[in-house]
């Protein structure tokens, strides 16, 4: 079949109240417009064009697919001038041309196709719904004898018309050579003064052309985003529908109701995750994992066993934050980019590790910060000691042999090297290097000040001299 895709994403989205063009406000983080394009991405389309016009720019830079291309259309003058943008584009006049709107994010490939298919290249394929509350949509018209005879906006609508429950969802496929002729006789003279795609119903029936209105499987599927309600009312369908694939797949979510994926999670057998949990980016998770409540983890690979305690964030960027077997983090723990701990390294409450690689069984079980470190099998790293990388214009790199303590409180000044088996004494601060299995202290010594007084308030609650 010659397809060509056309997406329209050029409206402001007025209700939405926001400076953010309406399809870019994303849903499970990612811009509405983006999950259009992504379910029609496998079919064999010659070209998808999608149509920008509130924020242009904007949009063309942060929707991509493979062999896009965009039309600009400038003024906004409705659904059906939109469509006229991309007639110079559309390939092949024997073909067919999926619309969609780049406002119904839950779209599924399928559907898409199968309404590609209806099309065929000669009829005029609908996608209706049957909504419980179906105002703000077009009413889809029909005859007696259930031929469909046009679609009417819900603001042009009389009262009978409203009473209507089926609705257009904003999809449709029509043959490419009518639809081009078909936009040219469009006209304004409505409510909204627009040109309405949906006109283009009544003239194909006014042409004996025949027009197919199938029903779409599920309602969530073709529900438009127009204000902030209905966004979060499909945020939470879409989060519905993961929990449930996954739960399915043997995760154990204490309440699919409070769980938020943004974007990819794999796992193992036998992973649980406890409620509040935020996903992004891609999150893989071992056999065994287990997951904290009220944790927010992006781009990052938990290797079997590993437990996240409660309120812990990690944050991965283009390569993922990695947490070996066995490895026990939080609660309250913060693991930034470039974080690497080997097997069984505990990461304790109020702790820091961003650059970092811990060996097996490191240690920092309370308020410290790992920036720019290396360190050893076994260390143990006191509370409260930092290492110092950055001298205000570079950082510099922290090594830590095996088996070396660091007492509390300790501030390691990079670049510098504690060797294998030193023990550094707590409240020292260390700038220079400190030879393997050495005790290295560094802070003013202890002094004793006998007969010494403490000062004492007289009567009146003044000082005495
Ligand atoms: C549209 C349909 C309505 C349908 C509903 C389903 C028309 C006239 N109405 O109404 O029958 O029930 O979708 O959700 O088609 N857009 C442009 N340029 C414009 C105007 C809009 O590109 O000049 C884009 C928007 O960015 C959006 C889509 O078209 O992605 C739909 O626009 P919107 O204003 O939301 O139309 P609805 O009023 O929802
Ligand atoms: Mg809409």
């Amino acid at each position: 079949m010659s397809l060509n895709i056309v997406v329209m994403a050029a409206g402001k989205g007025t209700r939405m109240k926001s400076a953010l063009p309406k399809v870019l406000h994303p849903l499970a983080g990612k811009p509405l417009a983006q999950h259009v394009l992504d379910a029609v991405a496998p079919l064999p389309a010659l070209r998808t064009i999608v149509i920008t016009g509130h924020g242009a720019e904007w949009v063309e830079q942060r929707v991509h697919g493979t062999d896009l291309h965009f039309a600009r259309q400038q003024p906004q003058l409705g659904t059906g001038h939109a469509v006229q943008q991309a007639l110079p584009l559309l390939d092949d006049e024997a073909g067919t041309t999926l619309i969609l709107n780049g406002d119904t994010p839950l779209v599924r490939r399928e559907t898409a196709e199968a309404l590609a298919a209806a099309c065929g290249g000669t009829r005029l394929a609908l996608l209706t719904v049957l909504l419980a509350d179906p105002s703000g949509y077009g009413r889809i018209l029909r005859d007696a004898s259930g031929g469909v005879l046009g679609i009417r906006e819900h603001k042009d609508a009389s009262a009978a018309e409203r009473e209507i429950r089926e609705g257009y969802t904003g999809m449709m496929a029509a043959p490419t050579a009518a639809l081009r002729r078909w936009l040219s006789r469009l006209n304004n003279d409505n409510a909204q003064g627009e040109y309405y795609l949906t006109d283009i119903v009544a003239m194909a029936v006014a042409e004996g052309t025949s027009v197919v209105a199938t029903q779409a499987a599920s309602e969530a599927e073709v529900l438009g985003v127009n204000d902030p309600l209905q966004l979060a009312d499909l945020e939470r369908r879409f989060q519905r529908q993961q929990a449930d694939t996954l739960m399915r797949a043997g995760v154990r979510l204490l309440d699919p109701a409070r769980f938020d994926l943004r974007g990819v999670l794999s796992h193992g057998a036998d992973v649980q995750i406890d409620v509040g949990c935020v996903f992004e980016g891609e999150v893989q998770l071992g056999d065994g994992v287990q997951i904290g409540a009220h944790c927010v983890i992006k781009n990052a690979a938990i290797a079997a066993g590993a437990v996240i305690h409660p309120f812990t964030h990690i944050e991965g960027d283009a390569s993922p934050v990695e947490v070996g077997e066995g490895a026990l983090v939080g609660p309250f723990a913060r693991l930034r980019p470039g974080a690497q701990l080997g097997r069984e390294v505990h990461i304790g409450n109020f702790v820091e590790v961003k650059n970092s690689r811990l060996a097996a069984g490191a240690k920092a079980n309370h308020l410290a910060y790992l920036g720019d470190a290396t360190v050893g099998e076994r260390v143990n790293y006191g509370a409260g000691s930092i290492t110092a990388n950055y001298d205000g214009a570079h950082k510099h790199r922290t090594e830590i042999g095996a088996d070396v303590h660091v007492g509390s409180n300790c501030v390691l000044i990079a670049p510098i090297r504690v060797g294998a088996g030193a023990t550094v004494g707590g409240g020292s601060t260390i700038s220079k290097d400190v030879p393997a299995g050495q005790l290295a202290v560094a802070r003013g010594k202890q002094v004793h000040i006998e007969g010494w007084r403490r000062p004492v308030k007289n009567p009146k609650g003044e000082k005495k001299t």
